[in-house]
C-alpha cells in the first residue's frame, strides 16, 4: 500500500480507502446543503471536536455551498489509551457565542458516545435554535451511549482504527484513509508505538 505513515508502521488493512472517503464525504455536504437553504442569510456554524475531526471538518466545508462559519472545542478524550474513560474535560471552549444559532457538530468517530453525549449536553444549555451531529464513523457495538447522529458516514465494526485525522499516541493522522492497526501495537502501548515501527509485523504495509 502506498500512502503516507504506511512505510512499514504497522498498518494491517485499509478499511476506508481515500477514494470511497472523498465521495462520500461529498454526499454528506450535499445533504447538509439541503439541511440548510437559508445558509445565505443564517450561516450555520460546524462545530469541530478537536483534533480528530480537522480533517473531515476541512473536506466536509469545502462540500458546502452557501455561507457556513466555523469553531473548535478540545476536550480531554482517551489521553494515551485506546479506551474511553467517560470524563469529559474542556481543553478549548467555543469562540462563538451560539446562542439563536443553527449549530452542527462535526465529529470525527463515536465509539462509547460519551464524548458527543456530554458536548451536547453541555451546547444545549446555551440555547441554540438547533443542533445537528455529523460524525464520520460509528462503530457498531451494542453497549454506546444512546446519542443522535443526524448525518452519518459510516458504521464501522468495533475496532480501533486511525487515520484521515484518527490517532494512536498522536500518530497516524496523516494517512489519507481509515486504517486498521496491528493488534500488537495496541497491546504494546503507547510508549512503544511511537519507537515500534515493526517492519518485520506480519502483513505490514
Ligand atoms: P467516545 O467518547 O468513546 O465516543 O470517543 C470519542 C473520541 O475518542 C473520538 O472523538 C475520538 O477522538 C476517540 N476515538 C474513539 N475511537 C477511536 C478509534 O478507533 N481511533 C482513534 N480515536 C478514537
Ligand atoms: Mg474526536
Amino acid at each position: 500500500m502506498n500512502f503516507p505513515g504506511a512505510r512499514g508502521l504497522g498498518v494491517i488493512d485499509v478499511l476506508i480507502d481515500e477514494s470511497t472517503l472523498r465521495a462520500r464525504v461529498q454526499e454528506l455536504g450535499r445533504e447538509l446543503n439541503a439541511l440548510y437553504p437559508d445558509s445565505a442569510a443564517d450561516p450555520p456554524l460546524l462545530v469541530g471536536v478537536l483534533t480528530g475531526a480537522v480533517t473531515f471538518m476541512s473536506d466536509l466545508m469545502r462540500a458546502m455551498d452557501g455561507h457556513v462559519e466555523i469553531d473548535f472545542m478540545a476536550v480531554s478524550s482517551y489521553g494515551a489509551s485506546t479506551r474511553s474513560s467517560g470524563v469529559v474535560r474542556i481543553l478549548k471552549d467555543l469562540d462563538h457565542v451560539i446562542e439563536g444559532r443553527r449549530v452542527v457538530v462535526v465529529e470525527d468517530i463515536v465509539d462509547s458516545g460519551l464524548t458527543l453525549q456530554y458536548l451536547l449536553e453541555l451546547l444545549r444549555q446555551r440555547e441554540p435554535r438547533d443542533i445537528r451531529v455529523v460524525a464520520l464513523l460509528r462503530k457498531s457495538k451494542a453497549d454506546a451511549a444512546d446519542v443522535p447522529v443526524d448525518l452519518l458516514g459510516f458504521e464501522i465494526p468495533d475496532e480501533f482504527v486511525v487515520g484521515y485525522g484518527l490517532d494512536f499516541a498522536g500518530l497516524y493522522r496523516n494517512l489519507p484513509c481509515i486504517a486498521v492497526l496491528d493488534p500488537r501495537l495496541l497491546e504494546a502501548g503507547a510508549d512503544d508505538a511511537i519507537a515500534s515501527a515493526p517492519p518485520g509485523a506480519a502483513g505490514s504495509v
